[in-house]
């Protein structure tokens, strides 16, 4: 079930959408039975629970439409208020919202009267201010907002709220977004703390479910034997993947010492093994290995040689040379030893694989290494200790970093005249004496970013 399913007059209703709808029955204001969408219900009931204590009596005028229904109240509203009315209050049919079932029109019950025709809801309004406080604590969100007539293609209506679940509704509402802006517009880098045992795919569609949100990429994959940081681009963001990649990385690893496996780390079929002959000197090792060096790329890696990727070879034995690559491991430090295994914490260039890293350090000494657990600590700047959780997200206890914050380039405001040409891609003068990128806002919002080329700054990625 998609919670952010878009119906407006632009999207109607997909006949797809109605395979995963659970409606639950009800009774609306007036005692008649009526249908609303499970978890919208339950919110529903929730925020009705809570408004009590504030001494708001609400009850529902109108949730799930049929097809015939919305047809009805078509009819009845052109009758009573005129086509006019009609255009900017009532949906035509497969264009409303209430055939989602997660739509919910609130009625008021004032001094003990039930109101429900709009005349007395809108003179009630203040009422609703209140109310709309809370929606978002219920993963509610205020669908027809004043000042975004144009957007939504509706007229403000206080009554009319709509479910979409906790995370988005909190980020529309602290945003001023409406869901079209939402879907549309919100982007953002996000920085993870990935568990151990889930791919990075996996964690990337766990956020793109909690957000409600397709367009998610991540930057530098983990494999779901490593853990920590794995920053993820959402919506527009997307456009930064490789600038964000190709940040120096830091890492903490743990060895075994006395086997040798495929791929390189404890997961792997063991191909060797070997008892340590001798004492060996971490220390010095660790030292021996803070340098510039061809690193042999690992078979078991989605690198692609000949249009097919390594592990593609691996599976099916057929022979392929592995390339070489040079790394740069800039800082090494031993932190702990025993005797068959210890840990390094390292900080390295892009693309260098630790699991490689191990093994070769291993064979430096005619011993076989093998990596047992791998934390990023480190990417770029992004840390650790600044990561969230896929719980934290769960739980609505996180940050977005904007497109110009996660990166370090400089950023300058355009004026009208060179707004048009940078968001129209036009190369243009270097006056500002950039080395290498900057990043173009205008009216505070990120138009394109742009890099050096020659005397001139040319377009890199266009946000418009
Ligand atoms: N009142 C909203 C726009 C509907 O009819 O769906
Ligand atoms: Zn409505």
């Amino acid at each position: 079930m998609n919670y952010l399913t878009l119906v407006n007059k632009k999207n109607l209703i997909r006949d797809s959408y109605f395979k995963h709808l659970e409606l639950v029955d009800y009774k609306d204001i007036l005692e008649e039975d009526i249908k609303v969408e499970k978890k919208a219900l339950e919110a529903y009931l929730k925020l009705k629970e809570f408004l009590v204590s504030k001494n708001i009596y609400i009850e529902i005028d109108s949730s799930y439409r049929t097809i015939e229904e919305q047809q009805t109240i078509i009819d009845k509203f052109t009758i009573k208020y005129g086509a006019d009315y009609v255009e900017k209050y009532v949906a035509p049919i497969r264009t409303s919202e209430h055939h989602t079932g997660l739509a919910i029109d609130l009625a008021l019950v004032v001094n003990g009267n039930k109101l429900i025709d709009n005349e007395d809801l809108m003179a009630n309004e203040n009422i609703y201010l209140e109310i709309h406080k809370y929606l978002k604590d219920y993963g509610f969100i205020l669908r027809y907002p004043k000042g975004k007539e144009e957007i939504t293609g509706y007229n403000y209506e206080p009554w009319h709220i709509r479910y979409v679940g906790r995370v988005p509704a909190n980020i529309m509402y602290d945003n001023s977004m409406c869901l079209e802006e939402y879907l549309t517009d919100y982007n953002g880098v996000l920085v993870i703390n990935k568990e151990k045992n889930m791919t990075s795919f996996d964690v990337v569609n766990k956020v793109s479910k909690i957000l409600g949100i397709k367009r998610i990429g991540h930057t530098g994959t983990l494999d779901p034997l490593a853990e920590g940081v794995l920053v993820l681009t959402i919506g527009k963001a997307t456009k930064i993947s490789e600038l964000l990649t190709s940040y120096e990385k830091e890492y903490v690893a743990t060895i075994k010492v006395g086997v040798l496996t495929d791929t390189l780390d404890i997961t792997g079929n063991v191909l060797k093994e070997k008892k340590i002959s001798k004492e060996i000197n971490y220390k010095e090792l660790c030292n021996s290995y803070e340098k510039k060096y061809m690193q042999e790329v690992p078979i078991y890696s989605a690198v692609k040689v000949n249009g097919k990727k390594l592990y593609e070879y691996a599976r099916n034995n057929i022979n392929v040379e592995l390339p070489k690559k040079e790394v740069n491991i800039k800082k090494i430090e031993l932190l702990d030893s025993n005797n068959d295994s210890f840990s390094f914490k390292c900080l390295v260039s892009k693309g260098t694989y630790i699991r490689s890293l191990i093994r070769d350090m291993g064979l430096s000494i005619n011993e076989y290494f093998t990596m047992t657990s791998l934390i990023r600590t480190k990417q770029g700047d992004f840390s650790i200790d600044d990561a969230y959780t896929i719980k934290d997200i769960d739980d609505n206890k996180f940050k977005t970093l904007s497109i110009d914050e996660a990166l370090s380039y400089p950023i300058i405001e355009l004026d009208e005249t060179n707004y048009k040409q940078v968001s129209n891609g036009v190369m243009i003068g270097n006056s500002y004496n950039i080395t290498d990128k900057v990043i173009f806002k205008y009216n505070n919002r990120i138009i394109a970013i742009y890099e050096k080329k020659d005397k001139y700054l040319k377009s890199f990625r266009n946000f418009t």
